[in-house]
């Protein structure tokens, strides 16, 4: 299949307040964009749990978009910023799966900018045509072997090259908590690394650990 036949299977993460309302009137106003695209509307893009992201292109789809409020206007308060820490987190371990981080993008819309959803999606759809189909998915980094996972609903465990690696995409409110509930998984020499997301909001994000607790 030629680059120009390959159409994108992209999924679209939307918040209701400002990405499906924005992606709505890019419909009613009849502002063109590539039909690559499949939408789930979300409450706020700080919903969207990171496992969805990562097993989504493990699944072979080509492409993961979130379409949020602009950072600062989440109608939640801080769902978006939230969203954002995730898509670190995501990018990171899509390379450590051998899936290129491009295939993900998180942007910021508001409800009335039906022309840049038009264009964000336009322009992911432009890049993944570029990449090719996601035939990465499952791991195919040069020199790595094919990564071993295995995720409950909240966590995510991986090898790669004989390392584990772990994260938890949750919301803690306090240090307390978190370190509560990766002590229960985790052999106590494992620092767990807490990211703070506005006050008293923390998610972990993955690091490597030397083994894992058997029980
Ligand atoms: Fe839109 Fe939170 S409500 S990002």
């Amino acid at each position: 299949m030629g680059k120009d036949e390959f159409v994108p299977k992209i999924l679209c993460f939307l918040c209701q307040w400002c990405g499906y309302s924005a992606a709505d009137l890019a419909g009613t106003t009849r502002v063109q964009y590539p039909p690559s695209i499949r939408s789930i509307e979300v409450t706020c893009s700080g919903m969207v749990h990171p496992n969805w992201i990562v097993n989504s292109l493990l699944g072979g789809l080509d492409g993961v978009m979130i379409f949020g409020c602009h950072l600062g206007q989440c109608h939640y308060g801080a769902g978006n910023e939230i969203a954002l820490a995730r898509s670190q987190l995501v990018k990171e371990t899509l390379w450590d799966l051998g899936i290129d981080e491009e295939r993900f993008a998180i942007e910021w819309v508001s409800a009335s900018e039906a022309e840049k959803f038009a264009q964000k999606v336009t322009e992911m759809t432009e890049k993944i045509r570029q990449l090719g189909p996601n035939t990465s998915s499952h791991g195919s980094l040069p020199g790595l072997e094919k990564p071993v996972y295995q995720q409950t609903i909240k966590e995510f465990i991986y090898n790669i090259d004989g390392k584990d690696y772990y994260w938890d995409g949750e919301i803690y409110n306090d240090h307390l908590s978190a370190q509560r509930a990766i002590s229960k998984y985790l052999d106590l020499d494992f620092e767990a690394k807490l990211v703070p997301v506005k006050d008293k909001i923390l998610i972990y994000t993955r690091r490597e650990v030397h083994k894992f607790k058997k029980s």
